[in-house]
């Protein structure tokens, strides 16, 4: 049974508001889900519905095997990390870690050692006497994280704990994060809108859209298999190329050009064909299938060049290429492969995803 299982959730404010849309999920110790999402997609309510911090219309939440849907926050024990820190301004390093404790009537010498653990772990030794204004925003980060962390909760949820960080300071935080969580059991639901954040440290993810989860998967299968032309296109960056088609006989048109439709019991009249910028190719003498366009834009993405090129036959379609910087083109008029194996093919009215591709 997992950990921390969530039946059937709905959260509506009013008709017009349904941030979380009958979320089903189970999250067993040592993993950790990551809720990924634009803006205003339900992610916060949804973490705080887990929390307690508010009631959901319908559904229940499970802590280990107990309904506590119905608990007190306080009493749920979990521990909870927010993107503003939450840091008693007043209070040193040592108390704010300690704070949670004290109120928990832990004896002294236990929360000594627990604190110290924690301090250990974060590399915050040295500023223990220090209080939140005398520090920079990524050691309150740590602070705010040694805080959850001391506590030994069921569930760890973070809420954006790394958007208030430069890129940098992100990127290195991010990697602690990873390293810190993986030495422990409780499970962990982590919100971000950062797709880098999510690949890197979740073992899974849900695409939430609208209070709905458009996908529950490994971090890498939602790469590689989109569910559906939403995961497709909020996930990889740069973006996947997204082109709806029209659909002849067995192939879809591309500009002049035929591109092989999959296996299909019935052949609509259009189609969307996605291709992440980092398959499509300039074409070899082997490649089978290819097309032709001009280049219009390049841009210098330091470790690759992100080429458009407006496809021949078409004044609207354009499809972009991510290439190595030493690949170097003599004319704008290029030949670019379209590897079978790398197209993803979704449905234009419900924008899921048709067949397969080989993982
Ligand atoms: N108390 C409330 N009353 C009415 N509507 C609310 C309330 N809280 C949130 N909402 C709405 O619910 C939706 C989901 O909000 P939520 O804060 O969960 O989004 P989010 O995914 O966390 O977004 P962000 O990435 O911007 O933090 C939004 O449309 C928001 O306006
Ligand atoms: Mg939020």
């Amino acid at each position: 049974m997992p950990k921390l299982e969530l039946h059937n959730l709905n959260k509506t404010y009013n008709p017009q508001v349904i941030p979380v849309k009958d979320v089903s999920v189970g999250v067993d110790e040592g993993e950790f889900l990551t809720l990924l999402g634009p803006s205003g997609c339900g992610k916060s309510t949804l973490l705080r519905l887990i929390a307690g911090l508010e009631q959901p219309t319908r559904g229940k939440v499970v802590l280990s095997g107990r309904d506590v849907t119905k608990v007190r926050p306080g009493d749920r024990n979990i521990a909870m990390v927010f993107q503003s820190y939450a840091l008693y301004p007043h209070m040193t390093v040592y108390e704010n870690i300690a704070a949670g404790l004290k109120l928990r009537k832990i004896s002294t010498e236990e929360i000594r050692q627990r604190v110290q653990e924690v301090v250990g772990k974060l590399g915050l030794e040295h500023l223990m006497d220090r209080k939140p204004g005398q520090m920079s925003g990524g050691q309150r980060q740590r602070v705010a994280l040694g805080r959850a962390l001391v506590r030994k909760p069921d569930v760890f949820l973070l809420d954006e704990p790394l958007s208030n960080l430069d890129a940098l300071l992100r990127e290195q935080v991010r990697a602690d994060l990873k390293q810190l969580f993986a030495t422990q059991k409780a499970p962990v639901v982590y919100v971000t809108h950062d797709q880098t954040e999510a690949m890197t440290l979740s073992t899974k993810v849900a695409v939430l859209f609208e209070g709905d989860v458009q996908q529950l998967d490994e971090p890498q299968r939602i790469y590689t298999q989109p569910a559906n032309q939403f995961v497709a296109g909020f996930v990889g960056s740069p973006q996947m190329n997204l082109l709806t088609l029209s659909c002849q006989g067995n192939h879809a048109l591309l500009g002049e050009f035929k591109i092989s439709l999959p296996n299909l019991a019935q052949v609509p009249p259009q189609i969307v064909l996605g291709i992440r910028p980092e398959d499509v190719s300039f074409a070899k003498p082997e490649d089978q299938q290819t097309i032709q366009g001009r280049i219009f834009l390049v841009e210098n993405l330091g470790m690759q060049n992100l080429i458009s090129v407006r496809v021949k036959g078409s004044d609207s379609i354009t499809i972009r290429a991510l290439l190595p910087l030493n690949l170097t083109w003599s004319e704008e008029e290029v030949t670019l492969a379209i590897p079978p194996q790398s197209i993803h093919w979704f449905d234009v009215k419900t924008g899921d995803r048709i067949a397969n591709r080989p993982d």
